[in-house]
C-alpha cells in the first residue's frame, strides 16, 4: 500500500512538473492570414500549433470569407472594413480572366489579361492598406493587442497588413509564404537566375530556349513594374502616416 501510494505521489509530482513545462513553452501567436486559398494551409498550421498548446488569435475582417470565428483552435480579432477580398470581389475578375483565356491568344488579349490582373492586385493591396490603417488608428484595439503580449506575428506576406501590424506592435515576424505578388517567395531569399527559374504565370519550366528566357525576363519586368508603381506606393503611404518615410 505504502509503496503504491508513494509511487503515485511521484507520478503526480512529475505530471505537474511536465504539465507546467508544457504550459511554460506555450506561446501567444497573432496570425494575420490571407483570405481564400492561402487560408487553407494556414488553417492546417494553426491546428498543429493549437495542438501543441499555443494560444492563437487570428486577425480577420468583419466580412471574412473563409476565416470563421466560431472554431475551437483559435480566437478572432475582427476588423471592420468597407471592402474586402471575397467572392463578390473575385468572381467578376475571374469571369473576365476566364473569358480572356478562352479567347484566341494574341498580344492584345495578353495585354488585357495583364491589365485586369494589375487592377485586381492594386485593389487587393488597397484593401489591405485600408485594413492596416483601420487597425493602427484604433487606439483601443492596439492597446488590447499590446496587453496580450504576443510572442510573435505569423503572417502571409503576399499582403502587407500583417507586416505593418507586427512593426507597430514591435513584435518578431514569421512568414508562411509560397508566393508574394511580386513573384515566387523563394526569389527574395535565394539566388534565382532568370535563365533557370521560371516566373509565376509564365508557364515555363527550368529548361528554357533563348526565346523562352526572353519571355521569362518580360514576366519578371511586369512583376517588378507592378511592385514599383502599383503596390509599394500604397504601403508607403500607410508607412509614412504611422512610421515615417523610412
Ligand atoms: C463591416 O464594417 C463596415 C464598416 O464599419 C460596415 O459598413 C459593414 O456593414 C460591416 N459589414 C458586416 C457584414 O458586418
Amino acid at each position: 500500500m505504502i509503496t503504491r501510494r508513494s509511487s503515485s505521489g511521484v507520478f503526480l509530482f512529475f505530471s505537474v512538473i511536465f504539465c507546467s513545462l508544457r504550459i511554460g513553452q506555450a506561446g501567444r501567436i497573432l496570425i494575420v492570414p490571407l483570405e481564400g486559398s492561402h487560408w487553407v494551409n494556414m488553417d492546417i498550421m494553426i491546428k498543429a500549433l493549437h495542438s501543441r498548446g499555443h494560444h492563437i488569435d487570428v486577425v480577420r475582417t468583419n466580412k471574412s470569407w473563409y476565416i470563421k470565428d466560431d472554431v475551437p483552435h483559435y480566437k478572432t480579432v475582427t476588423v471592420s472594413v468597407t471592402k474586402t477580398f471575397d467572392k463578390d470581389f473575385i468572381n467578376p475578375i475571374l469571369k473576365k480572366i476566364f473569358a480572356i483565356e478562352r479567347g484566341k491568344t494574341s498580344i492584345l488579349s495578353f495585354i488585357s489579361f495583364q491589365i485586369e490582373l494589375f487592377r485586381a492586385m492594386f485593389d487587393m493591396h488597397g484593401m489591405m492598406c485600408e485594413m492596416a490603417t483601420t487597425m493602427l488608428e484604433d487606439k483601443e484595439l492596439m492597446g488590447v493587442l499590446r496587453r496580450k503580449k504576443y510572442d510573435l506575428v505569423l503572417t502571409d506576406p503576399a499582403w502587407g497588413a500583417g507586416i505593418i501590424l507586427a512593426h507597430a506592435l514591435e513584435l518578431p515576424l514569421v512568414y508562411n509564404v509560397r508566393w508574394v505578388t511580386s513573384g515566387e517567395g523563394h526569389l527574395t531569399i535565394t539566388p534565382s537566375p532568370l535563365s533557370y527559374i521560371p516566373m509565376i504565370g509564365s508557364g515555363l519550366t527550368d529548361k528554357m530556349t533563348f526565346i523562352q528566357r526572353v519571355k521569362n525576363l518580360l514576366f519578371y519586368a511586369l512583376w517588378q513594374i507592378q511592385d514599383m508603381f502599383l503596390i509599394c506606393p500604397q504601403y508607403q503611404t500607410v508607412c509614412n502616416q504611422f512610421f515615417g518615410p523610412n
